[in-house]
């Protein structure tokens, strides 16, 4: 009897759960409600089924339990034909008739959105962050809008993402906007993105697919704006990063060079023009500072993890630094062993760029 009341406490209060930040059954936009009501359907169906089986099972259980001082004993039946068939051919139809709105929830979903009104973003898997890139939203120069992790969309709008990867299989997953898909190496592979309304909280996501040492710090942030609100974002995206006169920060902007850019690149309003400073082997720190987080949307972006981000990468997130032996195949930011006065001024150097 305790075994029971605990088993139906437990059942009956998970529905109490709140919703999660990833609760795939919270859609958000046209992709997701089409999961979504695909899995109603399932799922109504299959309480159907359930409540029938189960509630003949217990009513049998029931009729025919033992009784004390009576020798009655169902019926010994052995085979029927009838109701054989019967349970054969029910469930292949219901089979049949959900594989109706799959097929076609999966053609919908798949078809690759086409029009002037799609923004088109290249999104890039690394071990262990994810890279975005808006191919239509370029600069003066031509320079294309490059950010990390954190995603900007407008609402009511239809989003491309192709998708790739640097290095090993990944998979993009923001539940609430559409199912997940994998980037693998050498190959595109697409997924439309419509979110319903702007609001102020970002959409979660996090990468879907093993990936290695820090795949469950391989996080996305999804923010959905106005129109007039993403225009806002993406002209302020494509300004050029200052070299900054402040002496600190100035100081950390010689380190940027000399050290940060082997791997990261910046757009960068030099004496020369709008110069692209360093490799893009790593996030592009144009805009760090207007970002939210950093090592793959893991971290709040301030000053205090930033700093100790920067003395020591590994100390907050998993990485494999050591293994980088070529250029192209990053697998995290090494510790280069900086001073506590160097980091601090790199610190002021990526926060005023903004
Ligand atoms: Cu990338 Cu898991």
């Amino acid at each position: 009897m305790l075994l029971f009341t605990l088993t139906l406490s437990v059942l009956v209060l998970s529905a109490c759960a709140g919703s999660g930040p990833q609760s795939y059954l919270e859609p958000a936009g046209e992709m997701a409600e089409n999961i979504d009501k695909t899995w109603d359907l399932v799922l109504m169906l299959a309480a159907i089924v359930f409540f029938l089986v189960e509630g003949a099972l217990i009513v049998t259980i029931w009729k025919f339990r033992h009784k004390k001082n009576t020798e009655v004993r169902p019926k010994q039946v052995h085979g029927n034909t009838a109701v054989e068939i019967a349970w054969t051919i029910i469930p292949a139809m219901i089979l049949a008739l959900l594989a109706v709105p799959n097929v076609k929830g999966i053609l919908e979903i798949r078809k690759i959105p086409v029009g002037d009104d799609v923004l088109q973003v290249q999104v890039i898997g690394h071990q262990w962050w994810w890279e975005f890139r808006y191919p239509d939203l370029v600069d003066d120069q031509g320079n294309v809008l490059i950010t990390a992790n954190e995603l900007y969309i407008p609402e009511k709008t239809r989003v491309n993402l192709s998708m790739t990867s640097a290095d090993v299989i990944h998979s993009f997953w923001v539940p609430k906007l559409n199912g997940k898909r994998d980037l693998v190496p050498g190959k595109t592979s697409n997924l439309t993105l419509i979110a319903d309304a702007a609001q102020d909280e970002p959409f979660f996501g996090q990468c879907a697919e093993f990936c290695g040492l820090s795949h469950a710090d391989m996080r996305i942030k999804v923010y959905v704006t106005s129109a007039a609100d993403f225009d806002l974002w993406a002209a302020a995206q494509l300004e050029p990063a200052q070299i900054p006169t402040d002496p600190v920060a100035r100081a950390g902007y010689d380190t940027f060079v000399s050290t940060c850019a082997a791997c990261h690149a910046a757009t960068v309003q030099t004496p020369n023009g709008v110069e692209v400073i360093g490799k893009p082997y790593a996030p592009n720190l144009t805009n760090f500072g207007s970002r939210n987080t950093f090592g793959g949307a893991t971290f709040e972006n301030t000053t205090e993890l930033l700093t100790q981000w920067i003395h020591d990468p590994s100390s907050l997130k998993p990485m494999n630094p050591d293994a980088n032996v070529i250029p192209e195949r990053i697998l995290g930011m090494p510790s280069f062993g900086l001073s506590d006065t160097a980091v601090a001024e790199l610190v002021a150097l990526l926060e005023g760029w903004k």
